[in-house]
């Protein structure tokens, strides 16, 4: 029998300027898919690919066409799309997609060379995260599902002072900079992936402090789309309404400045969205499953799964606030959609044919 060659892989879309918790989130990814990613045994120590049981990440550095010292020749950054090669991105991808092994390159962030090529199998999960992956058209029409982090200018900026100066011993004046000096690209090329996006984690800050600017405690907002296949947003209360909610009292304990959920429809770019958003930050972790438990459509196994990773990973950044709490829930919703995409495949005339 011949018939149309059945998906292999699953690929995930994880875009997001560097340094705005793509890594983070992929640790909270692979652990829900219940392994932890690690470097491929015995690969290349340079590798960007992370491998679990699952799960394999292909860090789209890697797609760089242009290294270090070739973009400072020509003058563009790594956010250029002249700086990285789309065909092969994309030719990539898509063999991966139906189930044929790639050589991938590897960029190395420390030469600012590209290494030798490694093999890499197809995985069950491909995700595919950094600078580009919804920019090209042919590489879109490839994912299956898509996550965009849009952190804005203000908390991207008390993120980096936290790692680059504290850990890194960068300048507060060379961290400005080069801010600065990504941002024209970043509005170019990176920024208006976001449309394309399945779910968006936008993280902002508070507003429940007049006038913040240290960027520590965090409004953020799950947008999700509407009408996309095998993703049904999460909700609060009831689908489709519009709520706000201040949990804190009896069975939630909130120190200064509180927490405040919101819950409405809403469109985003030219389609409709429904937005969960958490203002504030968890005092006490354990709590969470007081909120857990109004959140509907959460797509867990069992009663209180959310609660449980993230009280498994409370040392992660972003634990204690939506962030940890919206990155727990998408990588749930994306085992979700992985679920229900292959109990579709397994269902399809094809696979009855061989049984
Ligand atoms: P990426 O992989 O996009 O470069 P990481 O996940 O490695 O980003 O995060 C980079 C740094 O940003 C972290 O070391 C941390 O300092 C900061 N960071 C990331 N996510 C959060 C968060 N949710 N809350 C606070 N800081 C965060
Ligand atoms: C990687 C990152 C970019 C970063 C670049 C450094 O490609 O994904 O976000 O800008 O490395 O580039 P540079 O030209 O400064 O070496």
């Amino acid at each position: 029998i011949t018939c149309a060659a059945q998906q292999q892989t699953v690929v995930i879309g994880l875009a997001a300027d560097s340094g705005c918790g793509k890594s983070t989130f992929m640790r909270r990814l692979t652990s829900v898919f219940g392994g932890a990613a690690e470097p491929p045994k015995g690969g290349n120590p340079d590798s960007n690919t992370l491998i679990s049981d699952m799960t394999s990440v292909i860090c789209l550095d890697d797609y760089h066409s242009l290294d270090r010292t070739g973009r400072k020749e020509k003058g563009v950054t790594a956010l250029d799309p002249r700086a990285n090669d789309f065909d092969l991105m994309y030719e990539q991808v898509k063999a991966l997609k139906s189930g044929i092994a790639v050589e991938k390159p590897i960029y190395n962030h420390v030469t600012g060379l590209l290494d030798a090529p490694e093999l890499i199998q197809p995985p069950k999960i491909l995700v595919i995260e950094g600078l580009h992956p919804m920019f090209d058209e042919r590489v879109r029409d490839l994912l299956d599902f898509s996550i965009y982090l849009d952190i804005s200018n203000e908390v991207k900026f008390a993120w980096k002072i936290q790692r680059d100066m504290a850990e890194r011993g960068h300048s507060l004046e060379s961290i400005k900079a080069s801010i600065e000096a990504r941002k024209p690209d970043f509005d170019a090329f990176i920024d208006p992936q976001k449309q394309y996006a399945d779910a968006v984690i936008e993280v902002l800050p508070t507003q429940l402090i007049p006038d913040d600017n240290e960027g520590k405690v965090l409004r953020v907002r799950l947008i999700m789309k509407e009408g996309v296949k095998y993703f049904s947003p999460v909700y609060l209360f009831d689908e489709g309404s519009t709520i706000s909610w201040i949990p804190c009292g009896r069975k939630l304990t909130c120190s200064y400045p509180g927490i405040k959920f919101d819950y409405a429809p809403d469109s985003y770019f030219d389609h409709e969205v429904s937005v969960v958003e958490m203002d504030g930050q968890f005092d006490r972790l354990d709590e969470l499953i007081y909120v857990e438990s109004h959140l509907s459509n959460l797509s867990t196994k069992f009663y209180g799964e959310v609660t449980q990773q993230m009280l498994k990973h409370a040392d992660f950044p972003g634990s204690n606030n939506g962030t940890g709490l919206f990155q727990t829930i998408v990588g749930l919703k994306i085992r979700d959609l992985y679920e229900q995409l292959i109990a579709n495949k397994a269902t399809a005339p094809a696979e009855a044919a061989k049984a």
